[in-house]
């Protein structure tokens, strides 16, 4: 058995406290335990604490959507990996692409909140992809090193234990237009390779990369065929019970 599935369920800025009660309920009832698959859903931070409280018994585990780099401070708005954690998070995404663009989130800004997720001890799930005018210009690889290069500075070895990459190409996010197998796969062997070469091997091994943009529980098994596919973030989809529950079982039975 390789290693354990991902699957991320990032509900955006959808649902109020009841909502996210109801449902992860409703997840809950449909859901079977599986050692194949680590499921984690990222509800908004308001919902997060009530979340872990309902979820103390269960296997489901809590990622915040993003958070600040500092610990505490004069930082209107914002939410650090303290408070995140004590919340009950064990993961924390980062550098979503809808932040990156609509927070102007850099990648000097991202490898802040990576290294003060690590320090919180929270699991990251690092966002990186490419626009289509970057794809269109060959330009795809270059883009993600320049994010890996900027966003992972001054980690080391040791940090890499419990984090997760999740390839999302801007252009599949939310709009319908999975990434091909073929496209997926190329990315995720080539995000494989380049963390063994700027790390290590056993370490790049043993990290969870999962693809993100436009998952459905009728693409989810194909694309988690690939040999470098770990896990899959999950948007539109993970808002309903049946679907993100269908996906999860489809993950425990990658081979
Ligand atoms: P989507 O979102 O599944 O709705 O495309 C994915 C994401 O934004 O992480």
């Amino acid at each position: 058995m390789g290693r354990q599935i991902l699957i991320v369920g990032n509900w955006k800025m959808n649902g109020t406290i009841n909502e996210t009660l109801k449902r992860l309920a409703e997840i809950r009832r449909r859901f079977s335990e599986t050692p194949r698959c680590e499921v984690v859903v990222a509800p908004p931070f308001t919902s997060l604490y009530s979340a872990s409280v309902a979820l103390q018994e269960s296997s489901l585990k809590l990622a915040g959507q993003d958070l600040h780099w500092e610990s505490e401070g004069p930082y209107t708005g914002e939410v650090s990996g303290t408070f995140l954690k004590e919340a009950g998070c064990r993961y924390v995404i980062i550098g979503h692409s809808e932040r990156r663009r609509l927070c102007r989130e850099d990648d000097v800004m991202i490898n802040k909140k990576v290294r003060a997720a690590l320090s919180a001890d929270l699991r990251p799930i690092l966002c990186i992809g490419e626009s289509s005018e970057e794809r269109e210009a060959g330009e795809t690889f270059e883009r993600l090193e320049n994010q890996l290069k900027k966003d992972l500075k001054e980690l080391h070895v040791h940090d890499l234990e419990g984090f997760n990459i999740a390839y999302e190409p801007i252009w599949a996010i939310g709009t319908g237009n999975t990434a091909s197998v073929g496209q997926i796969n190329e990315v995720h062997d080539w995000i494989r390779n380049y963390m063994a070469k700027n790390f290590d091997a056993p370490s790049a091994n043993e990290m969870h990369l999962l693809y993100g943009g436009s998952v459905t529980k009728n693409n989810a098994a194909e694309i988690l065929q690939g040999p470098n596919v770990d896990g899959l973030l999950i948007g539109g989809a993970s808002l309903d019970p049946e679907d993100f529950v269908k996906i999860v079982g489809l993950a425990s039975e990658k081979e």
